[in-house]
């Protein structure tokens, strides 16, 4: 009588079966990278403020496919901060303003899914979001779970009162901000929805005190892009604080994980107010370029903030400029950094795939001046060709270095490099 079980020799071949054809389906597959480039899409926060609803929502979607934005790689469209009421229902659910969501969020997601676009909102950790509606606190895999039923796919986590109040946020430890995150971490993962986690300068502050370095090597393993800086303003000045903020974060970045010097101001036409003794003088079209170019050189997320229904030819070419956002989605994932500092003077260098190279000339003075670069800065040599991705244009070979010439202010010229 044979046996029920297997013999030796056949479970020999079982095992010989299992490791060859087995293993490289399901036990080998890798679990999908979310955000394997710098995300790409607008939110409403920069024009909006909280002032967000269901109309706006869908008229940008339909700004971002008119305008050449989606082809240019613009998916994501985030609801902001204000989407929400300061109320659960009895079940615990959030309760959604009514007044500017009449339908709720599904039918807006469905909307902005229906244009071949994605999904995003904003909630916060703690009590409150920083515009004093319901946060998340005690409600975090109900909250999930209600944006994996509406279709989300980008949330936005916000840092403002964790657990009440600005204060007690300021005095968490460490451990019990950085267990808040990633608790929503969890609630995301445990919908099985690939959703896009952007979080707010997480425990980079706390008793006032700046602890960026103990925090940053931990965040990469929470989310998939994490605030560096205060907000943003429409200004040069903030811009370039902003972008200070990620130049030794460098090695942190890469597929999956992005720092974000916070979202763009390019084109945004809305007047705010004097803001933290910030001037409230705007950027003009060159500074918005340059502003986009930094943005592409660091791999930052690129967040447009700007009223998508309303731009000028030159706000559009900046955003669509495909040669410039290809810096930033390259599949390395490398962030750029600043190989020289002479003053307001900079060269900054993002190693691409291809053993290519995108150089930025940046300007900061207040006058035209040349910048240089040799190519053994950027680990190059010998005659390298140059493009100027904003002219669109062959520049030629160049032997050892490359001299741009009477730079204006406030200019970065961009060039690929190989
Ligand atoms: C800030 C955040 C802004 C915006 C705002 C909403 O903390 O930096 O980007 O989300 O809250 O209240």
């Amino acid at each position: 009588m044979k046996s029920q079980f297997m013999s030796g020799k056949h479970f020999l071949k079982a095992i010989f079966f299992l490791i060859i054809f087995g293993w490289n389906t399901s036990f080998a597959q890798k679990p999908e990278v979310i955000a394997p480039t710098p995300p790409m899409g607008w939110n409403s926060w920069n024009c909006f403020k909280a002032e967000i609803d269901e109309a706006k929502v869908k008229s940008i979607a339909d700004a971002m496919v008119s305008s050449g934005m989606r082809d240019a790689g613009y998916r994501y469209v985030v609801i902001d901060d204000g989407w929400m009421t300061i109320e659960r229902d009895k079940d615990g659910h959030i309760i959604v303003n009514a007044a500017k969501f009449p339908n709720g969020i599904k039918p807006v997601a469905d909307y902005v899914h229906s244009l071949g676009l994605k999904f995003g909102i904003y909630s916060a950790p703690g009590c409150f979001t920083c515009q004093k509606l319901m946060g998340s606190l005690g409600h975090e895999q109900l909250d999930a779970n209600d944006y994996a039923s509406w279709g989300v796919d980008y949330l936005k986590y916000d840092h403002c009162y964790y657990p009440k109040t600005r204060v007690e946020m300021r005095n968490t430890s460490e451990d019990s901000c950085r267990a808040a995150f990633e608790l929503m971490r969890d609630c995301l993962r445990k919908t099985g929805r690939p959703i896009v986690y952007s979080v707010h300068d997480v425990c980079t502050k706390i008793n006032n005190e700046n602890t960026r370095e103990n925090a940053l090597p931990w965040i990469k393993s929470v989310a998939n892009m994490h605030r560096t800086s205060d907000d943003i303003k429409d200004n040069w000045d903030r811009m370039l604080y902003c972008l200070e903020t990620t130049v030794d974060l460098w090695q942190y970045a890469g597929p999956g994980y992005w720092n974000d010097p916070d979202m763009l101001e390019v084109g945004n036409t809305t007047l705010e107010r004097l803001w933290g003794g910030i001037s409230p003088i705007k950027m003009q079209l060159h500074e918005y370029q340059t502003h986009f170019s930094m943005w592409c050189m660091v791999a930052a997320p690129l967040i447009s903030g700007n009223d998508l229904r309303n731009m000028t030819p030159e706000i559009t070419a900046i955003l669509t400029n495909k040669e410039v956002i290809a810096i930033d989605q390259d599949p390395l994932g490398k962030q750029g950094r600043r190989i020289r500092d002479d003053g307001d003077l900079e060269v900054w260098c993002k190693e691409l795939s291809g053993n290519k190279r995108a150089v930025a000339l940046l300007n900061r003075s207040a006058s035209p001046a040349d910048i240089k670069v040799d190519w053994k800065e950027i680990g190059m040599k010998g005659s390298l060709k140059v493009r100027d991705l904003w002219l669109h244009k062959d520049l030629g070979k160049f032997n050892d270095s490359f001299t741009g010439k009477a730079i204006p202010s406030h200019v970065a010229m961009v060039l690929l490099v190989n």
